[in-house]
């Protein structure tokens, strides 16, 4: 574990509203993943309750300069991707200004979770793709809907 790292799971445990999620990097391409964040996460794996609007906040390194950037949305169920549609999937409409340029990037985009979706554990598998369909970044992180 990394120092940042045991500094988000301290702030955890003396009672902060912990939104820094733990996420498994699914094979970022052309960049880096600092941190994601789900607002609001107070307990780990997020609950989100069905009816509520959620922000992830990606931030990341681009390491290649790209004209567009288009997420692609997956939740893993019982092994399973499952396409998952978000209201916006143009990053360049999500906090990236595009064209975008080797620098770091906050991508934010909202998770609405639907009343009709069941309560069930899952995976979320979220990608950003840059112009030659490479993930900028390829982020995997547990979600509980309640
Ligand atoms: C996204 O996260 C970064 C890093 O934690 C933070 O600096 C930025 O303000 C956040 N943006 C939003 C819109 O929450």
């Amino acid at each position: 574990m990394d120092s940042r790292a045991g500094l988000v799971v301290l702030l955890c445990l003396i009672g902060f509203t912990c939104a820094e999620v733990k996420f498994i990097d699914c094979g970022s391409a052309t960049g880096k993943v600092a941190t994601v964040d789900v607002k609001p996460c107070p307990t780990q794996p997020c609950q989100l309750h069905r009816g509520q609007d959620y922000s992830v906040n990606v931030t990341f390194m681009s390491n290649v300069e790209s004209k567009t950037s288009t997420a692609v949305v997956h939740g893993i169920i019982a092994g399973a991707p499952i396409p998952f549609a978000i209201p916006n999937p143009d990053g360049c409409k999500s906090g990236i200004q595009c064209p975008m340029k080797k620098q770091m990037y906050n991508y934010v985009a909202t998770l609405a979770v639907k009343s009709e979706y069941p309560a069930i554990k899952l995976v979320v598998k979220w990608e950003l793709r840059d112009d030659t369909n490479s993930d900028l970044f390829c982020v995997e992180f547990p979600i509980q809907i309640v």
